[in-house]
């Protein structure tokens, strides 16, 4: 019996990431679709997720992988149609697994039917109201301000007018030119969006995944960026008082939109991308009448550090607890270095900052015990109250792809800043699926948008099937085991005291005859004894018993006692 089937789902469910360019190819392009997607559904099944979240499948020029929409009630050909993406809706739900689909409100296309009347048209036309457009400094001839874009260069661009000739205007950008922002002040912008979320949820969408929610309103007047900032503003990094993000407006464009997933029955659900300084900013998104849900940053930053951790945890449960709100965790996604990775840089002594897809590392992994990191936070995480989530590849353990060529990088910041940054390919790479042929299964035709590795036949899903110590067993084995205790997604968590800050013990509810269950971690270097009498799930192998009772985890190790 699903979980997911009643109106709370959303509060405790494991959401599974599908980049639909790199998750299945069915017609032979080298492009994942629609059609691969429902292909694999049974994939998702047996892995025991709630739901999918699916990155932008509307039509787009993909100058951002999708995130650049010029139409958001029509499906890219690349991916199939809206007949074919209803029908995938209709198949999950079969198989009891909800949809979410992503929707982009901080910028459009450039090929947006907004942007192309615009073009069309004058200076203070209705058509530029739609996006902020400035005139120049210097008569024209410089940007309005000196914003640059999160994806380097400039945050303006020239508009020229209809025929051609610079108008000596220019309008923002806050990523590529090509993903003009939208003026939010515009009743045609909300209009667009409204309809667009009721088209999506009357086709049975469960909710949205909302791109860049901390940043559709602009502080009035466009003041510059506060000194100690620069004028580069980074989206991975802690933001705070910056004129383009996290402004008071913004929360009520969440209000409206929550009033129409209200109108629905169930209610729909969102999760916001929200990159905000600390858990109290991020906590407001989550009032009653804004979103449901936001991506908890905060543990996907969270270096290998057992108090750092334990403070993660305990703010984003106390902020999002005093809004009524459950919390989110997250280690990967489509824009940050894959979490194997990540931490066997950090296992190698790397000061590369745990989201930083700025830089390629100078150091070599410590792939060990980065796949020994990865899995222990998979089992950790899971045993946590709140909602989850897992990016595709991360159940195969996959690897971050450090050594994509230059001319096959598609990452508009890598273009913008002439290769010195932008390197979210490495986590974009198309999915094995089998242990052999060209494209490992991807494709029917061995085609693929980005190359693969040699070497990852043994990290197909196939490949892995069966395997009782590979990473998809290790995942199926995890959420099989957290749908058999249901306390574990809600319910409250104490920290077992008397052991280092290094190995993290939490006592979390459990079953009415089994009184509690024991999530532990150890982020140390030396073994510790957790005391228990059995052991549910290990990140590594057997559990030892100790001396004197109870069992010895490893470092590098986490499991669920009793
Ligand atoms: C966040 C998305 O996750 C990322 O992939 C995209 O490039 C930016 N927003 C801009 O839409």
């Amino acid at each position: 019996m699903p979980i997911t089937n009643d109106a709370d789902w959303w509060r405790n469910a494991v959401i599974y990431q599908i980049y639909p360019k790199s998750w299945a190819d069915a017609d032979g392009d080298g492009f994942g679709d629609i059609a691969g997607i429902r292909a694999h559904l049974p994939h998702l099944a047996r892995l025991g997720v709630d739901a999918i979240w699916i990155s932008p499948w509307y039509r787009s020029p993909q100058s951002d992988g999708g995130y650049d929409v010029s139409d958001y009630r029509d499906i890219d050909p690349i991916f199939g149609d809206v007949a074919s993406a209803t029908a995938l809706v209709d198949e999950a739900h079969d198989l009891g697994i909800k949809v979410i689909v992503d929707i982009v409100p901080n910028h459009t296309s450039s090929q947006h039917r907004f942007f192309q009347e615009l073009l069309a048209s004058g200076p203070g036309s209705d058509a530029w109201a739609r996006y902020h457009c400035l005139p120049g400094r210097d008569g024209g001839a410089t940007p309005p301000n000196a914003w640059e874009s999160v994806f380097g260069g400039p945050a303006w661009s020239p508009i020229p007018g209809p025929d051609g000739t610079p108008t000596g205007w220019w309008y923002l950008h806050l990523f590529d030119a090509s993903q003009p922002d939208l003026h939010w002040d515009h009743p045609d912008v909300h209009a667009e969006f409204l309809d667009t979320l009721r088209f999506w949820f009357d086709r049975g969408v469960d909710g949205f995944r909302i791109d860049v929610a901390m940043g559709l309103v602009k502080a009035p007047g466009y003041p510059p960026m506060p000194p100690q900032h620069g004028d580069r503003h980074q989206l991975l990094d802690e933001v705070t008082d910056e004129p383009m993000w996290d402004q008071p407006g913004v929360h009520d464009i969440w209000r409206e939109w929550r009033r129409v997933a209200n109108q629905y029955q169930p209610p729909r659900a969102f999760v916001g991308e929200v990159w905000v300084a600390t858990a109290h900013a991020h906590a407001a998104y989550l009032r009653p009448d804004e979103l449901h849900t936001a991506f908890n940053f905060h543990h996907l930053k969270a270096p290998w550090n057992g108090a750092e951790l334990r403070r993660v945890v305990d703010h984003s449960l106390y902020e999002a607890g005093l809004v009524g709100a459950p919390t989110t965790w997250v280690l990967e996604n489509h824009d940050v270095p894959r979490v194997r990775t990540r931490f066997g840089l950090e296992a190698a002594g790397a000061a590369l900052p745990s989201t930083n897809t700025a830089q390629l590392p100078t150091l070599e992994p410590d792939d060990a015990r980065g796949v020994a990191r990865a899995r222990a936070a998979l089992v950790f995480m899971l045993g946590l109250p709140g909602s989850a989530y897992l990016y595709q590849g991360q159940e195969l353990g996959l690897p971050e792809v450090l050594d994509l060529p230059a001319d096959v990088r598609q990452d508009p910041a890598f273009r913008r800043t002439n290769g010195a940054e932008g390197f979210r390919d490495g986590c974009r790479v198309p999915i094995p699926w089998t242990p052999d042929g060209p494209s490992f299964g991807f494709s029917p035709t061995g085609a693929s948008w980005l190359p693969m590795p040699a070497d990852w036949g043994p990290l197909s899903v196939q490949a892995q099937q069966g395997d009782p110590t590979s990473m998809l067993e290790l995942t199926r084995r995890a959420l099989r085991a957290r749908r058999a205790e249901p306390a574990l997604g809600d319910g409250d968590l104490t920290w077992v005291s008397g052991l280092t800050d290094a190995c993290l013990v939490l006592r979390r509810p459990a079953g009415a005859g089994d009184p509690h269950v024991l999530v532990a971690m150890n982020l140390g270097d030396t073994p510790a004894v957790v005391d228990a009498e059995s052991v549910l799930l290990t990140s590594a192998g057997d559990l030892e018993p100790a001396e004197g009772g109870g069992f010895v985890l490893p470092p590098d190790t986490a499991a669920w006692l009793r």
